[in-house]
């Protein structure tokens, strides 16, 4: 099996009465919103899945459940995701008790995430704070935790030396450096990263997918790396799934998904992908609007906005289908000129 199987996902925030959280209209006396509704995807051992779609489309939602890190008011509905561990035993990580979980995060799969440089304890040496991250999970004497985190550092490109300043002492760049080492500490087989580099310049954003790029041969690493960003896909990811309003609409490899694209909305961000030598088009906007997730609809939740939709797509939720060579496209239509 894979190494991360998530089967028809599905994850509700609470929102209060009268338009609380961020639906639309007048909801009931006590709604829910369903940020992610039945969502798959799979990620092998060794590989980069790229994870893209609209703002809200439940990216975040996503990564959040795997590692059982949802927010006050979130809450796993339905679906599985399973995970198998080092010692190759599989489990499903939505059945898993508080103490299973602890011992899961950072040892078997840990996040990066987009403000994740600024959530460094300012007032504490980076060096420490990786050094007590590593103490918490595992038994090592203090000089072992020192000597592990210079080795790091230096893996991510930083002089160990700088292990003993501040955060402030510190680039943006470094310090979301210092957060992939923290994230690297405990040797994770599968490593998140929710918009690692959306803060951070041109430059350093490069030297960042270089560096996801080592990780994964050097160590054998497995990564969700999600971002809006499609020219972001073709450095560092073998695989792409595409995320529509809660599901995964098209996955494949990045020439099946941006070369051969499958599913109307894929099609239409796949339109705006800048190709080398060819002419730079901006996203063309597609009309109309995500569904209302308060509301979700029993059919495609694309029918709405998709020029090929016929009365079917408006009442059957399509399953992924298989087109062949591991292209999974969830879409009642054919494939038209
Ligand atoms: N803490 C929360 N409380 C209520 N609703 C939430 C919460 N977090 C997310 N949502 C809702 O869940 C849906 C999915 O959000 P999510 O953050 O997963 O999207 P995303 O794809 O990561 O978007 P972005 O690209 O903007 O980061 C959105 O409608 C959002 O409003
Ligand atoms: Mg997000």
């Amino acid at each position: 099996m894979a190494l991360l199987e998530i089967r028809d996902l599905r994850v509700s925030f609470a929102c209060g009465p009268a338009g609380g959280g961020r639906g639309r209209g007048a909801g009931a006396a006590e709604g829910r919103a369903r940020a992610v509704d039945g969502a798959s995807l799979s990620v092998e051992a060794g590989e980069v899945l790229g994870l893209v779609g609209e703002s809200g489309c439940g990216k975040t939602t996503t990564a959040l459940s795997i590692l059982r890190l949802l927010p006050p008011g979130g809450r796993v509905d339905s679906g599985s995701i399973r995970f198998e561990g080092r010692d190759g035993t599989v489990r499903d990580l939505l059945a898993m008790g508080e103490a299973e979980l602890r011992a899961f995060r950072w040892k078997e799969a840990s996040v990066v995430f987009q403000g994740s440089m600024n959530a460094l304890n300012p007032v504490q040496r980076v060096g420490d704070q990786i050094v007590e991250a590593i103490e918490l999970h595992e038994e090592v004497e203090r000089e072992e935790a020192v000597r592990r985190v210079k080795r790091l550092f230096e893996r991510v490109g930083i002089e160990g030396s700088r292990a003993k300043e501040y955060p402030h002492e510190f680039s943006g760049g470094m310090r979301q450096r210092a957060m992939i080492a923290m994230a690297l500490a405990l040797g994770p087989r599968l490593v998140i990263g929710d918009e690692p580099t959306t803060a951070l310049d041109v430059m350093v954003q490069a030297q960042i997918f270089r560096l996801i790029a080592e990780l994964r041969s050097e160590l054998g690493l497995s990564m969700i790396l999600i971002t809006h960003d499609l020219s972001v896909l073709g450095e560092v990811c073998d695989r792409v799934a595409v995320m529509y309003a809660g599901t995964v609409v098209e996955s494949g490899s990045l020439g099946q998904v941006l070369e051969a694209p499958e599913h109307p909305y894929t099609r239409r961000l796949a339109a705006s992908f800048p190709r080398p030598g060819g002419e730079r088009r901006l996203p063309e906007s597609i009309p109309g609007e995500p569904p209302d997730l308060r509301r979700p609809e029993p059919g495609c939740p694309f029918a709405p906005r998709c020029g090929d939709a016929r009365e079917e797509c408006r009442e059957t939720r399509p399953a992924p289908r298989e087109l062949g060579g591991g292209h999974l496209v969830s879409c009642l239509g054919g494939r038209r000129g």
